[in-house]
């Protein structure tokens, strides 16, 4: 019986494995032979010392750290929950990098939109710093979650000489995870402003590659200028876009908006219907496209210098019989080309400055999470919902259940606009948030009104927003998916055993039960799909043989009995439970202490095998 690794995926390994793959040849005794792969890449690579490069202190170490796999789980939560038996939505709360960690294996290539709006590093913000020796302990004590104590947040000051740098480190290793996470036709939107602005897209460039680059969009966030600043009153946010692979990514464009169509018109009631002109003529000039049309009312027109028009003279001809041209009311205008409502594409190409009459300003989308709670400021700077919903019409589809995540979800912002959507196209987009539970300060309006961090006020929000969307929309709205799962990050189920050699004969004791006192058979049993790689979202079925629970995750491809006195007649039911679901394979997994005779153990390895049951862990 083989042993479920305790860990995350291992980046690193994958790597290795992806290049071998590609070169057998530079395999070496199981490690790569670095002077065969340059001699391979040729003139490809770059030896020069004075290359391109955008570089910072802590670079390397960033990531490394990126790739290390880790140590911790992430623990389900059915009371702060809403639909758990339904819903495939996912809401972390967690530090972000150990989460990306823990998501890799599950949704690997799986992700359709990202989008996320980190700290700005303004100085008034707090940016995260990781503790590369212990991260898991790090987060649980910099959240209160270990003695209560409660270390104060730092704000990033740029006092602390260390500015960008602390704010490189903290977003690289986090952009790279997110990468790996993305689909081939995925795609990256990034909420930032000046401060790091020029930083985050050298390092997306390097990420993401500078030919995935899609857009870098102006977000018109304020209506009306603040006097009091001494140059400029800055108006504007940056999202920047880049795609997974730019050749894979499809604009859906955005739809028609009614002003957009009431620029057609029907002047000369033609039976095609409304229509609006364009212009006939083009540059630069292509001499067979230069000759003179004459107008109904007898005049000779020419394009005007340096332009010719846009058909020849034989096309033209077919298509002033066609009525395709307009000469004007009174026939005597230069002319121009007819182009029908009908016959337009029905969506428009988005342009790169998005007005605040269209997707809604800061103060607009503070004081609509405001009316969302009770009249109460929860928090500061809230994205507009328009905003972000904007970008998804851009990029997901309603049909195909794409995934969205968010991971630095804040007040669950992208999760109500995923929502608002979905019901108005019927769509079945899923969400995932990912949030610190950083604690909310002692005077603000959010922690009297008893919200004690952002994640409290982002569950909520997701709770109240869901309800208002249903009671607003009363069509199509049975299927809209309001629910959704809590997860917390914390410290793997499974005991690390450093015995203490003055006392083995306790720590012994101690290994045989090798769960961490207080975690559930349920916490385990996510411990399992998360290292596996399984969406955290498939169904659990649960029944009870002889007082011992067995899991049934996803019709039969995972089973689990964590029970300590493992008997044959669960063995019999797993098998059942295959037969009568048949699965592609079942895998499945027990306790490592889980038999108490080697012969019951070795009895049931057997019964499994002989029933087609190849993979049996033990953790
Ligand atoms: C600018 S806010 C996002 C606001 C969000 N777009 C909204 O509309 O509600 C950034 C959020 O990232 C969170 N954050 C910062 N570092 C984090 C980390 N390491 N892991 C998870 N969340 C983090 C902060 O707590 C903060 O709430």
């Amino acid at each position: 019986m083989q042993k479920i690794s305790k860990k995350s995926m291992d980046l690193v390994t994958e790597n290795v494995a992806k290049l071998k793959e590609l070169f057998p040849e530079i395999n070496c005794e199981g490690k790569i032979d670095l002077e065969k792969l340059k001699i391979i890449l040729g003139d490809e690579i770059e030896e020069n010392d004075e290359k391109y490069n955008f570089t910072w202190n802590g670079k390397k170490k960033a990531l490394r750290y990126a790739q290390v796999p880790s140590k911790g789980t992430l623990r389900p939560c059915k009371e702060e929950s809403v639909d758990w038996d339904n819903t495939k939505n996912l809401y972390i709360e967690g530090d972000n990098l150990e989460v990306l960690k823990l998501l890799q294996k599950s949704y690997f290539g799986k992700v359709k939109m990202i989008y996320i709006d980190p700290p700005y590093n303004t100085g008034n913000d707090f940016v995260y710093n990781d503790d590369y020796k212990d991260n898991i302990k790090n987060y649980l004590d910099k959240t209160n979650q270990i003695d209560g104590n409660g270390k104060k947040y730092g704000t990033n000051s740029e006092a602390s000489g260390r500015y960008h740098t602390d704010w490189l480190n903290m977003m690289y290793p986090r952009l790279r995870l997110a990468k790996n996470l993305l689909r081939d036709d995925g795609v990256i939107f990034i909420s930032i402003d000046d401060n790091e602005g020029a930083n985050l897209k050298k390092i997306c460039d390097e990420v993401y590659g500078e030919e995935n680059f899609i857009a870098q969009v102006i977000w018109e966030r304020a209506y009306s200028p603040v006097n009091l600043k001494k140059h400029f009153s800055e108006n504007h946010d940056y999202m920047i876009c880049y795609a997974k692979h730019i050749d894979n990514l499809i604009c859906n464009g955005l739809k028609r908006s009614n002003e957009a169509n009431s620029r057609y018109q029907n002047p000369d009631d033609d039976s095609r219907g409304t229509w609006m002109s364009s212009d006939l003529s083009v540059g630069p000039v292509i001499e067979e496209k230069v000759y003179e049309i004459l107008t109904p009312s007898g005049r000779k027109v020419l394009p005007p210098n340096g332009y010719c028009w846009r058909y020849t003279k034989e096309k033209l001809d077919v298509m002033i019989k066609d009525n395709r041209i307009w000469f004007g009311e009174t026939g005597n205008n230069v002319p121009r080309i007819k182009r029908f409502l009908s016959e337009v594409k029905d969506s428009v190409t988005p342009m790169t400055i998005w007005k605040y009459s269209e997707v809604g300003h800061s103060q607009d989308a503070k004081q609509k999470l405001k009316e969302l709670f009770d009249n109460k400021a929860v928090f500061d700077y809230p994205k507009s919902v328009l905003l972000i919903k904007r970008i998804m019409e851009l990029y997901t589809d309603k049909d195909k259940k794409d995934i969205v995540v968010d991971f630095f979800a804040g007040v669950s912002t992208t999760a109500h606009a995923v929502m608002q959507l979905n019901a108005e196209d019927s769509g079945n987009r899923k969400l995932i948030m990912v949030q610190l539970p950083e604690p909310t300060d002692e005077k603000s309006e959010a922690f009297k009104s008893g919200y004690k961090n952002i994640c409290e006020i982002g569950k909520e929000r997701i709770r109240r927003a869901g309800k208002k969307i249903k009671d607003e929309n009363q069509e199509n709205i049975d299927k809209l998916d309001i629910g959704f799962k809590v997860f917390k990050l914390d410290s793997s189920n499974i005991k690390e055993w450093n015995p203490d050699y003055n006392k083995l004969d306790i720590a012994l004791a101690d290994i045989l039960d090798n769960f961490v006192d207080g975690r559930t058979e349920e916490d385990v049993l996510y411990e399992i799909i998360v290292k596996y790689g399984l969406d955290l979202t498939l169904p659990v079925e649960t029944c009870f043989i002889s007082e011992k629970k067995i899991f049934n995750i996803d019709r039969g491809a995972l089973i689990a009995c964590l029970d300590k006195q493992i008997t044959i007649d669960v063995i019999e039911e797993i098998i059942k439970i295959k037969d009568k679901l048949k699965p592609e394979e079942t895998r499945v997994v027990f306790k490592d202490i889980g038999f108490k005779k080697d012969d019951i153990k070795i009895n049931a390895i057997h019964l499994l095998k002989k029933n087609n049951i190849k993979e049996i862990m033990s953790i």
